[in-house]
């Protein structure tokens, strides 16, 4: 649509603005050639003018070559009436990293993204037709901050089978992925100047995350069994302890049973929390799965999940479950983050774990990635193995 403000207290007559406008659009190339200009009774009903004043201006404008009537097809933006003013602000494109790592020569060895080609395309892109159909029409509507309570249904019963957490819809909070539930998550319980224990090693953008938020943080190693519990600071009370204890990020340990149990009593005795990154629990292709630390002490524990590993990270659906005297507060700040979280994707999701549609393509992930990784040990094995002065790796052929 074309938008022209026109001044009616103005002298010049509204002949005149309308035709300066367009004259401008067209010069500096807002309006483009061959673009179609709206009709003269259309543009005078959206200004509010007489058609007589719009008809004018376009026989002006047609008259020194700026506009092109086609009979039958109706008026357009002549060709070389673009006038580059030479002053325009060269934006530089933003490179997209996975862009570059797309390159189909290149093996993708970084952790985190899902087999994005594993996608399941047809049946989301099906849900998402049927739920634009069926839905009423109030979905389409400002919703509530915490999440559509099909979703919160959905999840409090897949989080109970999968991950052993005890929880009611009422203590969910659907996020914009898990990056949110960590903002979420610092709202509730960091104040400036307050102390947080993470795990060494851990990505830079979660850290960034908590010290926007004013706290300290300390970092406490890792090992093959996870954080290091014998080395959690004493002399302090860290308003929470983050971690990765399904699979610790990056380095990949499992926090043992033992080290659980302390970590949950370290929090308890200081009045503390702990907030319980389980982004990618559902893989595992070793060992008896370790049930979530939610699961032992769901008073202390902020567990977050996302979707980000088992779909796509473009989705951007967390969730965030809350001991109970935090439910208020976390559908406030929420609320402040970005009102909810779209409620349309909300409510495919919610379709594709009722459905079943989760668990099958979990499963077709789990055996796709374990062969993935057969493949990958026995590479490095063929590899690394004899005389040291010859490693050298080579790509095997069907992977080329
Ligand atoms: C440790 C960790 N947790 C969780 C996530 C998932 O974040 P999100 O759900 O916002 O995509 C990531 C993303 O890479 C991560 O590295």
């Amino acid at each position: 649509m074309l938008w022209i403000s026109l001044d009616r207290a103005a002298n010049s007559p509204l002949i005149q603005q309308v035709y300066m406008q367009i004259r401008k659009k067209i010069l500096s190339g807002e309006l483009m050639a061959a673009e179609k200009l709206p009709s003269t009774r259309q543009l005078a009903d959206l200004l509010g003018i007489s058609r007589n004043v719009v008809l004018e201006a376009y026989d002006q404008l047609l008259a020194e070559g700026f506009l092109v009537s086609k009979r039958g097809a109706g008026t357009f933006v002549a060709e070389g009436a673009y006038l580059p003013s030479g002053k325009s602000i060269a934006f530089q494109k933003v490179t997209n990293k996975e862009e570059v790592m797309s390159e189909p020569s290149i093996i993708q060895f970084r952790s985190g993204i899902p087999a994005l080609d594993l996608f399941p395309r047809r049946i989301w892109g099906k849900l998402t037709q049927s739920i634009c159909y069926e839905v009423e029409a109030s979905a389409f509507n400002y919703d509530v901050p915490q999440g559509r309570p099909e979703l919160r249904e959905a999840l409090s019963k897949y989080v109970k089978n999968a991950r052993g957490i005890e929880c009611h819809p009422e203590q969910i909070v659907i996020t914009t992925g898990a990056t949110q539930a960590f903002t979420l998550a610092s709202k509730l319980l960091v104040s400036p100047g307050d102390e947080l224990v993470i795990e060494d090693p851990i990505t830079s953008d979660i850290q960034v995350i908590f010290t926007n938020h004013g706290a300290k943080l300390i970092p406490v190693p890792v090992d093959d069994s996870g954080i290091q519990t014998c080395l959690l600071p004493q002399d302090t009370k860290p308003a929470f302890v983050f971690v990765t204890p399904s699979h610790q990020f990056p380095l990949g340990g499992v926090l043992s049973i033992q080290r659980r149990v302390e970590l949950i009593q370290y929090a308890r005795k200081r009045n503390s929390y702990i907030v319980e990154d389980d982004y990618d629990s559902e893989f595992r292709y070793e060992g008896a799965p370790i049930p979530s630390l939610q699961g032992l002490a769901p008073d202390r524990v902020l567990y977050v999940g996302s979707f980000s590993k088992l779909l796509s990270p473009s989705l951007r659906l967390g969730y965030l479950i809350l001991p109970p005297e935090f439910i208020d507060r976390g559908r406030k700040e929420k609320w402040f983050l970005d009102l909810h979280t779209p409620s349309l994707n909300q409510l495919v999701l919610a379709r594709f774990i009722q459905e079943g549609h989760l668990e099958r393509h979990l499963m077709k992930m789990r055996k796709s990635y374990k062969k993935k990784r057969d493949r990958l040990i026995d590479c490095l094995h063929d590899a690394f193995t004899g005389n040291e002065s010859t490693w050298c790796i080579h790509r095997p052929a069907s992977y080329r």
